[in-house]
């Protein structure tokens, strides 16, 4: 069936431009929180419309996949809607988090998506440059939003994988930037995506003075930071206690991420805590109650769960709260 092109400022939705303007005059950072399901994002929208912050919600081409392109887009357009019921209306950007192709940019930018990320990360730099551009002409005729990324995280980022960081190189961000016209730039730093970002022993260190560096390059522009999730050790314990079998999970200490928020950084990406949350709360509820079998049992604590760890992030890491 031909689909219908959506434009985003149908469903209510705003592009990230404004937002990042205030976040990096104001040193902080908007959450950037993944979703695939309900209950992550009522618990999403529930927590920013309490502290009043502004929310990116992302959607990875894997949660397209899982969970359907065309439910995730009314699911959206829903949060916008509630956030009004429950009494303050926040700005919210739908973002597609790690685009890695054009046609999935557009496919997006066609289906109701303020924001897209080219994720070229893993091509040589001139074909980034290429790949990026070509996004960019496209979405800022419907002004949508671009993030781009220089450097390549260790760990896995969809389906490509690496062993070891490649950070950025301060010296190609100007370049990299006005070349392509990216309204955003994800860079490498040390972070990196999942619940295992150092080997035990290893110092918990992001390289902030890259960071610096780049600001310096390119002042006031807009930087990402992907694979900021912190990892509570008491969410690992939750897990641990209760079946499960997560050894030596570490994350960003939330000092690092807080320095980060109050200089360039202006989205900070989460994906694994929220995991982390789920897990341990229904983990917990079913061992504890082995004769549970309504899912909403275990997913309504989960959700509750959810909120207090987005709420925390928001209010005491990214610094978001009251600037909707
Ligand atoms: O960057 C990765 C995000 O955590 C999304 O993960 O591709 O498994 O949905 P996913
Ligand atoms: P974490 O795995 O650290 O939560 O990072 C998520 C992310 O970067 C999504 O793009
Ligand atoms: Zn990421």
């Amino acid at each position: 069936m031909q689909k219908k092109p959506v434009g985003y400022k149908e469903l209510g939705l705003v592009n990230s431009r404004k937002l990042f303007e205030k976040a990096v005059t104001g040193g902080y950072a908007i959450p950037a929180y993944n979703f695939n399901n309900l209950e992550q994002l009522q618990a999403i929208v529930m927590a920013c419309v309490e502290t009043k912050s502004p929310v990116i919600l992302q959607v990875s081409k894997g949660a397209r996949n899982y969970a359907n392109e065309t439910l995730l887009r009314h699911l959206a357009r829903g949060a916008v809607e509630y956030a009004e019921e429950l009494g303050s209306p926040v700005p919210i950007v739908l973002h597609l988090d790690h685009g890695d192709t054009f046609e999935l940019c557009k496919d997006c930018i066609d289906s109701g998506f303020s924001s897209v990320m080219i994720d070229g990360s893993h091509l040589d730099y001139d074909e980034n440059v290429a790949l990026t551009r070509k996004v960019v002409e496209y979405a800022h005729t419907h002004d949508v939003t671009v993030e781009g990324e220089l450097g390549v995280l260790a760990g896995i980022e969809d389906e490509v994988s690496a062993e070891t960081h490649t950070y950025t190189q301060p010296e190609e961000v100007e370049d990299f930037v006005s070349k392509t016209g990216v309204d955003s730039l994800a860079i490498s730093i040390g972070t990196s995506h999942g619940a295992f970002k150092f080997k035990p022993g290893e110092d918990p260190k992001i390289r902030l003075d890259i960071l610096e560096e780049i600001e310096q390059r390119i002042p006031g522009f807009p930087i990402v930071l992907h694979g900021s999730s912190s990892v509570p050790q008491d969410l690992v314990r939750t897990i641990n206690e209760h079946g499960g079998k997560l050894k030596d999970a570490i994350g960003i200490g939330e000092d690092q991420l807080r320095e980060a928020a109050r200089s360039a950084v202006c989205k900070i990406n989460i994906d694994s805590d929220g995991r982390l949350a789920m897990t341990a709360a229904v983990r917990k509820v079913l061992d504890e109650h082995p004769e549970e079998f309504d899912p909403r049992k275990y997913l309504g604590p989960a959700r509750d769960a959810l909120k207090v760890l987005y709420m925390h992030k928001i209010r005491n890491v990214l610094g978001s709260d009251g600037k909707a």
